[in-house]
Order: C-alpha cells, then structure tokens, then sequence
C-alpha cells in the first residue's frame, strides 16, 4: 500500500489542512523528524513542515535527510511538496504556480545524499527526470481541473544556499544558465526523494521577482505576504492532485537504486 506526503514549505506549515490529524515524531540514524498524519477524503496523507510549524529553520539547516529518511520508514511512496520562488522568467509572475522539471543546483553546504561511503557505500542516481512524470500530470490534470489557477508547466528551478536573497549579477548569470525561478530549499530534497525511490514533485509558487528584476528590495514579508494571498488555491490545487494519484501503482522512481539491489539504507 502506498502513501503519500506534503512536504509543506513557507507560508505552508498547518497541519489542519487535513482531517483527523495527529502529530507524531520518528528518530532516524539523521535525527528525528515531527510529521503529522491525517486524512484528506478518506486517504491516509502525511504532512511535514519543512521549516518546522512556526517557520525557525531556514534552509540551509534544515535536516534534509532526516526528513526524507523519515518519511521512507513511515512507508511513503509519493512525494508532493510545494516551494516559494522568486521568478527570473518574466512570463512566470507573482502569484502563478509553476512546476519544475529541471534544477540546478547552487547549494554548497548540504548534505546531498545518503550514500557518503562507508556502509551505506557508493551510488550516482539517474537525475534525467528529476520529478515524477505521474505526480507532474497529475497536478496539472488538477489545475485544469480547478481552472483560475495559472500554472507553468515546466520550468527550470535554481537552488541557492540561502538564507541571504540574492544580488542582481547572480540572478542575471541564474538567467543565462537557463533558469526560470529561484528558491533556497529543492535541493537536496529532490535528489534524496529520488535515492530513496519515492516519487516527487513540487508546486512553486511565484511569490516575487527575482533581485534586481523587482526595483524595490526584497523582504521575506513579501514572501510569506504573498504566499498567504495565494495559499488557499495552493492548498486546493494541492489536495486536488493527490485526490486521484494512483498511488497503488508501480513506477520508475521506485527502482532507481535496482543496479544497487534497491535502497537498502
Ligand atoms: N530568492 C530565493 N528564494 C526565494 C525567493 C527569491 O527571490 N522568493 C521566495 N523564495
């Protein structure tokens, strides 16, 4: 039986989006994570907050690998998380949804994977197809669905170490590498969901242009400002793919380790 989780980032942090909801805490070998499981029209959902309920871990502290560890051993199969972005793209405005296929990765002092030798050992996961192919159509099968909601199809999401925002000359070279949007938290989320063969996808929400793209300095108000202004459609659009997910299914994210015998961690 599969299960799936949102992983909730800014402006995303309350629980009560699902029914019946009680809070639980799993240790793992990374350190333990608070996760809260309830259900949404009858389906057993998982929920975590990535910056903790009350937004106190910024992104370059969060503990990545707890989290996707833990939500690994709670038996999760799917991964939908959402994530505020500043748009590089000006056809990507404030307040539109856009779902990344591709990312590039500006990290520098995370720890990217679960496999750092000894044990563990050594393993270089396929990343052609980052997101889950089923997660992203369902989302936009979704948007379609609910209408009044301007999502992206794709886009390309650059992920930088945080938690400063950044100058305008590394957003003008993030634009000349082929980026679309800007956040601080997809990676190493992603490759971790993908080294523990869970399927994943994130809904970015476009919460303001990117620095130097905008005349007036950015502040994290504006983000979680804009974040509440849209995060009653996020939520829908949210709870909307996950309602027909098929996630009983089999799918190639979970056999990316089968040259490695399956992750075994
Ligand atoms: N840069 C990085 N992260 C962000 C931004 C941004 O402009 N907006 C929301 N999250």
């Amino acid at each position: 039986m599969g299960l799936i989780a949102i992983i909730g980032g800014t402006g995303v942090c309350d629980p009560k989006i699902l029914s019946n909801v009680r809070e639980g805490y799993l240790d793992t070998y990374y350190g333990s994570i608070r996760y809260w499981k309830g259900t949404y029209n009858d389906r057993d959902l998982i929920f975590l907050a990535r910056h903790g309920r009350m937004h106190s871990i910024p992104p370059h502290l969060i503990n990545y690998r707890a989290n996707i560890l833990g939500l690994k051993r709670l038996g999760v199969t799917a991964i939908l998380a959402t994530t505020a972005v500043g748009s590089m793209n000006p056809e990507y405005k404030p307040g539109d949804f856009v779902l990344p296929d591709q990312f590039i990765d500006f990290t520098k002092s995370r720890h990217t994977s679960f496999f750092d030798g000894g044990t563990n050992g050594v393993v270089h996961v396929d990343m052609t197809e980052p997101y889950c192919p089923t997660l992203r159509r369902n989302v936009i099968q979704a948007a379609a669905e609910l209408g009044d909601c301007r999502l992206h199809d794709k886009g390309t999401y650059v992920c930088t170490e945080g938690p400063r925002f950044e100058t305008p000359a590394e957003i003008r070279m993030f634009q000349k590498l082929g980026g679309d949007i800007v956040g601080m938290t997809n990676v190493p989320e992603v490759c971790l969901a993908r080294e523990a063969e869970i399927c994943y996808a994130t809904v970015s929400m476009v919460t303001n242009f990117a620095a130097g793209i905008s005349d007036k300095p950015l502040t994290h108000e504006e983000v979680v400002d804009a974040m509440a202004k849209s995060s009653l459609r996020l939520r829908q659009l949210i709870l909307k793919s996950i309602e027909n997910y098929p996630v009983d299914e089999d799918c190639a994210c979970h056999h990316t380790l089968q040259a490695y015998g399956g992750f075994t961690v």
